[in-house]
């Protein structure tokens, strides 16, 4: 009886392993399969949003040209030669010469983005912000948009031959939905005369980025301020009372006494602020937090992504991540994108690979012949959804340099399954045509 009681008990204990372990199980696939569930639903609602245009892909991929006189058979050709050479037979396909019109597009394209098309403001001239930034101005639900006003000739700089345009001053447009923009003028402009002046024509004003102070209720400009020959390696800092200005140039410093070039800013929710910026030649990024006032820089200072020659910084943060995307080192000529990781802004920061996906691969690794500049969040509040811009430079004519926008996804840690990511985590995706969500959508 005793012997049988035993039995029983081991039976009914293997049979409570067996149990136990088939409800663990069921409960895995149950949660794996919601989890894919939820993504392809999540998916499919911002495929709905922004249509993969594969038609357009696949004749970017086979893009042939004719053959030149003599030969017989037409040739397959290299984007890249192509993109660099200003009198190519596809420059259509980098520069095309159709534009965005907020005033005539409304209708039947309305809110649609065409990454390197010109884009025209709401006076019909073309945009003039180059290595811009926004900012989304919560007092005036307005989004401002700054950049490089590069509307003038392009010439090679003495002594570095690097293709320039004299300094004109920072632009900045508004936009309620940051598709139809307004010209609100150059809210920091250029010195003619004194050539001592940082803002002196002659130098360089690069990458200006905007943040607004809550606390002494400044919008507070930060930019790459350099000479021709970029030796000074300096961020300059100016001020306002308004989104639309004019700014005050205050004075530029080298952050810590290290060289700085490209550079951005970054605010967090909690009102702090960071400046980011290339150092040593380039060989690595700097962080550095900003005082209360946002007018300098505090002594906490990390050195980040050493050795790795990273330029263009944009940095945005989703679910507590801080994320960076960033470009190579190789003057106005694109080159591969890198998306860097960290759980701290101050690192230890991981670089994670190229975001780009989509189009060919001649496009992915030039980073869809463009350069990062700014991330900002998606409007219509889709979770882990961006808008990556970039500049697609025209070095023999760099007012003509283009814009390219595009949507990009993060997708969280808490969506990996048993430490195995489900998606890459931060993709970049290349769209002939777009639609920028509205903040309602
Ligand atoms: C690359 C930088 O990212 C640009 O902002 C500009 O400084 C060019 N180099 C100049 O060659």
């Amino acid at each position: 009886m005793a012997r049988w009681s035993s039995a029983g008990s081991r039976c009914s204990w293997r049979r409570l392993a067996i149990f136990s372990l088939t409800c663990l199980l069921i409960f895995q696939l149950y949660s794996f399969f919601s989890r894919v569930g939820k993504e392809v639903e999540n998916m499919k609602h911002l495929l709905a949003l922004h249509p993969v245009p594969l038609r357009q892909l696949e004749q970017v991929e086979q893009m042939i040209l004719l053959p030149p006189h003599g030969l017989r058979h037409p040739h397959k050709i290299n984007l890249n030669d192509e993109f660099l050479n200003s009198s190519s037979r596809a420059r259509n396909i980098f520069f095309p010469r159709e534009a965005i019109d907020p005033k005539t597009d409304l209708d039947n394209n309305g809110h649609h983005c065409y990454p390197g098309r010109i884009w025209l403001d709401t006076d019909g001239n073309p945009i003039q912000a180059h290595g811009g930034g926004i900012l989304f101005d919560e007092r005036s639900s307005t989004y401002y948009w700054y950049g490089e006003y590069k509307n003038g000739l392009t010439y090679r700089a003495n002594g570095t031959g690097t293709a320039r345009v004299d300094v004109i001053g920072v632009g900045c447009y508004s936009s309620k939905n940051l598709w139809a923009w307004k010209f609100e003028g150059i809210v920091l402009a250029a010195e003619e005369r004194n050539e001592t002046h940082d803002l002196y024509k002659l130098n360089v004003l690069e990458r200006p980025k905007v943040i607004y102070n809550k606390k002494n209720h400044k919008y507070v400009m930060w930019m790459h301020i350099d000479d021709a020959t970029y030796n000074k390696a300096s961020v300059g800092v100016a001020i306002s009372d308004s989104p639309t200005g004019p700014f005050e140039y205050l004075y530029s410093l080298r952050p810590n006494g290290f060289d700085s070039r490209d550079m951005t800013v970054f605010k967090d929710e909690n009102g702090m602020a960071y400046l980011i910026y290339s150092s040593l030649r380039n060989k690595e990024i700097h962080i550095t937090s900003l005082n209360e006032d946002y007018l300098d820089v505090t002594d906490k200072m990390v050195r980040a992504l050493v050795g790795q020659h990273r330029e263009a910084p944009a940095v945005f943060k989703h679910e507590g991540i801080y994320y960076m995307v960033t470009s190579g080192c190789s003057g106005w000529a694109p080159n591969e994108a890198m998306v860097h990781e960290a759980e701290s802004i101050y690192g230890p920061w991981e670089t994670i690979g190229n975001p780009c996906v989509g189009a060919n691969k001649e496009f992915r690794v030039a980073t869809f012949f463009a350069q990062s500049t700014f991330v900002l969040p998606m409007p219509g509040g889709a979770s882990g959804w961006f808008v990556f811009m970039a500049d697609r430079w025209n070095p023999s004519d760099l007012r003509d340099s283009r814009y390219v926008w595009l949507p990009l996804s993060v997708r969280g840690r808490k969506e990996r399954y048993i430490g195995v990511p489900l998606w890459s985590r931060v993709s970049i995706f290349w769209h002939e045509k777009w639609r920028i969500p509205t903040r309602r959508d």
